[in-house]
């Protein structure tokens, strides 16, 4: 167990001395903190320093990740082992952008040879697409494309969509609908010439409830506008793993683009599922952002722990989680393109480490993943960043930003750039109650007004964070970003010891709804009162039903 390690025991140890000490001062102990905890990587810099732990922690924390055996695990990830073992699945999305031509065997097939062959498809129809070759039902050119998925299948597509949003092809459309909530496709159709638009459905299952609620919708919509059965050929396709509940949805294998059960919805981006982003910003782009993937891999598979990007950002991760008391983490992007990355996040994350049992089904010995969420700066400054710097819990937080902008605008992204800077240094060094009565009296404030304005003006400070910058955001840097990510999440799994790659703390809600669904009335139905559930459940049900007799009557 590895709460029982000695490394482990180390931690505790080092965090009881470290409590008792303030941030500030571990920056003058040590001239050289900022260049000994920080490094680069893929395009990606990051900065760890600002994290209360010292090289004691650090050689600590390194030790942890090899009792828990990290780099032979990552090993094991890369050459395809079922290391998903309670859906005895390998978990390879790093094949599907690996440029290395190595081969790489699962079940005796190398699975190289087949991810190039449905990136060539790829290429292909995104190609042929958007030069207008491929025409819709009335010849027009299919220049709107609407994603219909949830979870993974829209999550990173739609985020990394929105990230590149300045290379988008000029008159090219891309909606994302989600939410079986019927209004998110209503006013998404209200938008839509049935004739220019690809309706594009994925979903690795093909059974996901609010996918298919969609689909079918879309499908009756685009019957009512125009298109005839025929024509669906034309206008729908579907990125799946499930070729048979792909065709009985009605859509053709040739218009069905592939990925396979070692892909875990979360990290699907970069297979089909990426279709809409190779549509939107084009397939060489989208290519890019998986060859700075690539480079993160490549990075993430040979450094050694100590000088490892994902590896060091899941150790002080764990640091502040379980040795620090961070129940919660903060993404901070400061570059609006990144307003989805948050939301993309909290799935990568929570569904990956939100877990309490170990791979062995033993109750965790020790806290897991931490609450993610997070807000575009500089908006997030006007809303939660208060409780971030004198709340009572410490939260821990990434902050990300690009060095150039994308999109220069006069001089907004250098106050931008400001506003990252000054977050990160006000959250670590604070203010101190002496500074604080100082600049009262400078204001030339009365002896009672200080002692009653003090406590309040005081900023602890000690408020760990990273802060990872890049170049610019690029495809590239994009990719390397994610992949960054998506390491630093796994190798924390490993240290937990959980498994990373599963979800069944999904189903239950969903096969409670498909119950729910049944008991619950139409518009103007009078149904008989429903006493199968808690008595809150059948309260609420009975509520909604009475309301919808009413209104129907
Ligand atoms: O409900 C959670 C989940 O299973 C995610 O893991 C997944 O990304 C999402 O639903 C969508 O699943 P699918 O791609 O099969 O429609």
């Amino acid at each position: 167990m590895i709460t029982q390690t000695d490394a482990w025991r180390a931690l505790e140890t080092d965090a009881e001395v470290l409590k008792l000490t303030h941030t500030r001062a571990l920056f003058h102990e040590d001239p050289m903190r900022f260049e000994r905890f920080s490094l680069e990587a893929a395009g990606i810099f990051l900065d760890f320093s600002k994290n209360k732990f010292t090289q004691k922690t650090l050689k600590n924390l390194i030790m942890l990740a090899a009792s828990a055996d990290l780099e032979d695990a990552r090993e094991r990830m890369f050459i395809g082992e079922k290391i998903n073992v309670t859906e005895d699945r390998a978990v390879l999305h790093t094949a599907l952008r690996d440029f290395s031509n190595r081969a790489l065997e699962v079940g005796g097939e190398d699975i190289s040879i087949s991810v190039r062959a449905e990136r060539e498809k790829m290429r292909v129809f995104s190609q042929s697409l958007i030069s207008g070759e491929t025409k819709g039902f009335t010849g027009a050119p299919l220049d709107t494309v609407v994603n219909i998925g949830i979870g993974g299948s829209d999550l990173g597509p739609q985020m990394v969509v929105e990230a590149l949003r300045p290379y988008w092809l000029k008159g090219r459309r891309c909606f994302f609908v989600t939410n079986v909530d019927g209004q998110h496709l209503a006013d998404t159709l209200t938008q839509l010439d049935p004739e220019r638009t690809l309706f594009i459905i994925a979903s690795k299952t093909f059974t996901t409830q609010e996918t298919m609620t969609n689909a079918a919708s879309a499908r009756e919509w685009f019957l009512n506008r125009g298109g005839s059965e025929a024509d669906i050929a034309k206008h729908f396709v579907a990125l799946s793993t499930n070729a048979p509940a792909v065709e009985a949805f009605g859509i053709d294998r040739e218009n069905m683009f592939v990925f396979w059960d070692w892909v875990g919805g979360r990290y699907s981006l970069w297979s089909a599922i990426g279709l809409s982003i190779a549509l939107q910003v084009g397939f060489n782009n989208f290519e890019k952002l998986l060859r700075g993937a690539y480079d993160m891999d490549e990075h993430f598979r040979t450094a050694p722990l100590g000088e490892n990007m994902p590896a060091l950002l899941a150790l002080i991760g764990v640091w502040n989680r379980n040795f620090m008391d961070c129940g919660v983490h903060a993404i901070l992007p400061y570059d609006q393109h990144l307003n989805r990355f948050p939301a993309y996040l909290q799935q990568a994350d929570m569904e990956s480490s939100g877990k309490s049992r170990t791979i062995e089904g033993a109750m965790a010995p020790c806290a897991t993943g931490p609450v993610v969420f997070g807000e575009p700066g500089t908006n997030g400054q006007h809303a939660f960043y208060q409780l971030m710097h004198q709340g009572t819990d410490v939260m821990s937080a990434d902050f990300i930003a690009p060095a150039l902008s994308q999109t220069p605008l006069g001089d907004h992204h250098e106050k931008l750039l400001a506003n990252f800077l000054a977050q990160t240094e006000a959250l670590m060094c604070g203010k101190s109650e002496q500074d604080v009565r100082e600049e009262l009296t400078d204001e030339g404030r009365t002896p009672q007004e200080i002692d009653r304005l003090a406590s309040h003006k005081v900023f602890p400070g000690d408020r760990p964070t990273n802060s990872i910058l890049m170049e610019k955001l690029t495809p590239e840097s994009l990719g390397a970003l994610i992949a960054l990510y998506e390491h630093k999440i796994f190798c924390q799994g490993v240290i937990w010891g959980i498994n990373s790659f599963d979800q069944w703390g999904v189903e239950l809600g969903k096969v409670l709804a498909k119950a729910v669904l049944l008991e619950l009335a139409a518009i103007g139905e009078a149904k008989p009162a429903i006493c199968a559930h808690d008595a809150s459940t059948n309260g609420l049900i009975n509520w909604i039903n009475q309301i919808r007799r009413q209104k129907g009557g």
